[in-house]
């Protein structure tokens, strides 16, 4: 049932805050202002040196964005690869230690197999999964739910928030876990974290401006999406998002790679979609826009007012996102990233819910 949408996916995008507040629900004990897993786990995040990451598509960019939270939060050094990658690749894991996969359907064939191959080598896995009844959550050692319920939509959204929302809580856990991150650090980021699911419901009121901000986009034969820290992975997504169901050529870029190849594509025919909340590291990401402007380039910014008055540049459109800790800033401008596919997607009369040559879930590899 659509609802009153269109689309399954505008439905699931909609979704979000409702979905990604009940994951929360889930994760975190209010009263006292921590994380609070819904079952212990099997092994201690103390006793570990590193972990790995592997997923496909969507699942693995919210593997990539938890790499940087894993990294910063709990100072755990993170591996991540393609599922694909990872199975054949035979890396030597070491025993006792830990894989994460996460996937959405549980059912991805590779993903499925990385999973396989950790255990044959002596690891914990722990699977972050939509659907609870599914191959992979049966076989890991553990797992941690998203609770999006059923997503139809090939392009994935509302599981890619739900993801991104229990990564984040269990990097505080680890943190925890570790002796690394303070009760009143902790409780800061609760309480940043429990404001998620309001900002995202702020996030969708830019819709309207979306819609004919696609309009401008679905001209384009190719778009670059940049960003820096957790917004690189969310350039990527955004891209993914892009080509699968409007089937527009984008490419996702960190934005210090800008001068190392992608600005040879700039000019006046190319949308440049920049990701920048205003973090420690948006001036750098300033000066990026600036070597795009300086040739022509059209820049889309999604940021914050203070980050859009900050850099002072003439843009195409500023898509402005509410003030917030820019820890949590993946989980909301996830939403801005899947309406511009969206729209643009429904503005060229593709076929936004089973596009071309794509499955929901990828059971062959
Ligand atoms: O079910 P999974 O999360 O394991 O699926 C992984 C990918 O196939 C999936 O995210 C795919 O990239 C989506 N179509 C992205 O929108």
């Amino acid at each position: 049932d659509k609802g009153n949408h269109r689309h399954f996916m505008a439905k699931e995008i909609h979704e979000q805050p409702e979905v990604v507040g009940r994951t929360l629900a889930h994760y975190v004990n209010l009263a006292e202002g921590r994380v609070a897993l819904p079952e212990p786990l099997p092994f201690s995040f103390a006793d570990l040196t590193r972990i790995s990451i592997t997923a496909c598509g969507t699942a693995y960019y919210a593997g990539l964005v938890a790499k940087y939270w894993f990294e910063r939060i709990a100072r755990l050094p993170v591996e991540i690869d393609v599922a694909s990658e990872a199975r054949y690749r035979e890396a030597p894991l070491e025993a006792g230690g830990l894989t994460l996969v996460i996937s959405q359907s549980g059912e991805t064939a590779d993903t499925l197999a990385s999973l396989r191959y950790a255990k044959g080598q002596g690891q914990h896995t722990l699977g972050v999964v939509n659907v609870p009844t599914s191959t992979i959550a049966r076989e890991a050692s553990a797992v941690l739910p998203t609770l999006a319920g059923p997503e139809i939509g090939v392009a994935s959204t509302k599981a890619f928030s739900c993801q991104l929302t229990v990564l984040l809580c269990l990097a505080l856990h680890a943190g925890r876990e570790r002796g690394v991150l303070t009760a009143a650090e902790e409780r800061r980021l609760v309480d940043a974290l429990i404001t998620v699911p309001g900002l995202m419901a702020e996030a969708v009121k830019q819709e309207g401006e979306i819609e004919g901000l696609a309009r401008e986009i679905a001209k384009a034969r190719d778009v670059l999406y940049l960003g820096r820290g957790t917004a690189y992975p969310m350039a990527l997504e955004g891209a993914l998002k892009l080509k699968e169901i409007s089937y527009i050529h984008a490419e996702g870029y960190a934005a210090g790679e800008l001068k190392h190849g992608p600005i040879a594509l700039i000019d006046e025919s190319v949308p440049v979609i920049v990701i920048a909340p205003h973090d420690a590291i948006f001036e750098k990401t300033v000066s990026n826009m600036q070597e795009v402007a300086a040739r022509g380039g059209r820049i889309i910014l999604v940021g914050d007012a203070k980050g859009a008055a900050e850099a002072g540049l003439d843009t195409l459109a500023t898509l402005t996102m509410p003030d917030l800790d820019p820890v949590v800033a993946p989980i909301v401008y996830a939403v801005p990233i899947q309406l511009i596919a969206y729209h643009t997607a429904v503005f060229m009369g593709k076929d936004v819910d089973q596009p071309r040559n794509l499955a929901k879930s990828v059971t062959v590899e």
